[in-house]
């Protein structure tokens, strides 16, 4: 899997919606499209941050095309608005990221009372998908590329329990939305491929990387963090390598799982990524799909 970035031809007149670009790896990976010469859609809930990021990101490229549009993922009305005014500008949209996650341990619910990161994570990827995808041209240029974790190798979905209850285990309701979002993007790649359809839907994991995702944390965790922080992760710039390599390499097909390479897949040069046996499982990707669709009401058809 190879990617010469001098070597892109520039990618004028194409299309990205990124989520939660404003922050971390979703930065670096609008700052890397800008860089080929993508537009980029800046998918943020808060619109302060993403003028302030894309301020930034037009210092090191002045003639980034760089739109901001809100989008709360915990809250499926705020998608349909996105996506009206999507509509209502373009016709076409070459890349979708699913990137925007959040990460907590205070057992937070979004507004229809549903578990916060389930919500958000998965449920709003799964829900803005199935109405982008609509506008996706069908070829294998045309890729949605969703964001998992290691976490999702221990993690399990807990049908009859999202929230977790029965899960003591650190962490099991962050684990269960990364691998929602892992299983999501492979069971898109099955049913892409039944349809007959070209666009890609590759998965990825960014490693470890010290971003907003963690502002939850203790302060013992935080200390901990930090003296373990040169060892355990990478650079938020190097943790967007999966993500841009799903999007600008061209063997990289559909159903990928892609990721860092070195110790332990914290980091190091994206690669295949590992997974758990539990996450190739198509009956459960099928259960799942068919409980994305019960709640949030949206009729997923390819
Ligand atoms: N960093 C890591 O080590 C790591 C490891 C494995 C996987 N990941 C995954 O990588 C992705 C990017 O996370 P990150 O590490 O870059 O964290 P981050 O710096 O916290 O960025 C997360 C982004 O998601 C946005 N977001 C959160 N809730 C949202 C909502 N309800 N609606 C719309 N946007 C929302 C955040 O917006 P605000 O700025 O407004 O909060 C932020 O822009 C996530 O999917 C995460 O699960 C990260």
């Amino acid at each position: 899997m190879k990617i010469n970035r001098d070597k892109i031809p520039l990618q004028k007149g194409r299309l990205a919606v990124v989520t939660g670009a404003n922050n971390g790896i979703g930065f670096h990976t609008t700052l890397g499209l800008a860089k080929v010469g993508y537009k980029v859609i800046m998918a943020c809930r808060n619109r302060e941050k993403a003028e302030s990021a894309k301020s930034k990101i037009m210092q090191v490229i002045p003639d980034a095309e760089l739109e901001i549009q809100q989008l709360n993922l915990s809250d499926l009305d705020s998608v349909k608005d996105f996506v009206n005014r999507f509509s209502e500008q373009y016709n076409k949209l070459d890349i979708l990221v699913n990137n925007a996650g959040v990460m907590t341990m205070s057992g937070q619910k979004n507004s229809k009372g549903l578990e916060l990161q389930f919500a958000t994570n998965h449920l709003g990827h799964f829900a803005l998908t199935s109405q982008l995808i609509n506008y996706m041209p069908d070829n294998k240029d045309s890729r949605i590329i969703s964001l998992s974790s290691i976490a999702h190798k221990k993690a399990r979905i807990h049908f009859g329990d999202i929230e977790c209850n029965n899960d003591n285990g650190f962490g099991a309701a962050y684990g269960q939305s990364k691998l929602a979002c892992l299983m999501f993007g492979d069971e898109l790649n099955r049913r892409l491929k039944r349809s007959g359809k070209k666009i890609r839907s590759i998965m990825v994991h960014p490693g470890v990387s010290d971003t907003g995702l963690f502002n939850e944390m203790s302060w013992i965790q935080s200390f901990l963090f930090k003296i373990l922080e040169p060892l355990l992760t990478h650079s938020n710039r190097d943790a967007a390598m999966p993500t841009l390599h799903a999007i600008l390499a061209n063997d990289v097909k559909g159903g990928d799982f892609l990721g860092p390479t070195g110790m332990l897949e914290l980091k190091g040069k994206p690669g295949v990524a590992k997974r758990s046996e539990y996450s190739k499982d198509i009956g459960v990707a099928e259960k799942l799909w068919d409980l994305s669709e019960q709640l949030s009401g949206i009729k997923f058809i390819l």
